[in-house]
């Protein structure tokens, strides 16, 4: 498993902003529900923690390890290796 942060996090699709600045700590082991309603923007947010989209502003930070940049793969998140190639959230 992993620890993981949000500083800040936002997404904007061109010049709609969809996620307005998260702040998140999640401990290695914790287990964490997001909820909201449909087109909340939490799909976005699994997407760019994971390494599937883009972060338009903030960091995602792995074990306290700066991961914006890093390839699904590098962000040791524990479903990754299994799932392979076929990533979809
Ligand atoms: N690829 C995309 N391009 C443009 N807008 C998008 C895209 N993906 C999601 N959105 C928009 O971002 C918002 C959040 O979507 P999403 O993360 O799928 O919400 P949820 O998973 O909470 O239902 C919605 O308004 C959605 O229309
Ligand atoms: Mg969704």
């Amino acid at each position: 498993m992993a620890s993981l942060t949000l500083r800040n996090v936002v997404k904007k699709y061109g010049q709609r902003q969809v996620i307005h600045g998260i702040d998140l700590d999640i401990a290695d082991g914790e287990f964490v529900v997001l909820v909201g309603p449909s087109g909340c923007g939490k799909s976005t947010l699994l997407r760019m923690v994971s390494g599937l989209e883009d972060i338009t502003g903030g960091e995602v930070l792995v074990n306290g390890t700066l991961a914006n940049k890093m390839q699904p793969r590098q962000r040791i998140l524990p479903w990754c290796s299994r799932i392979s190639r076929s990533i979809r959230i």
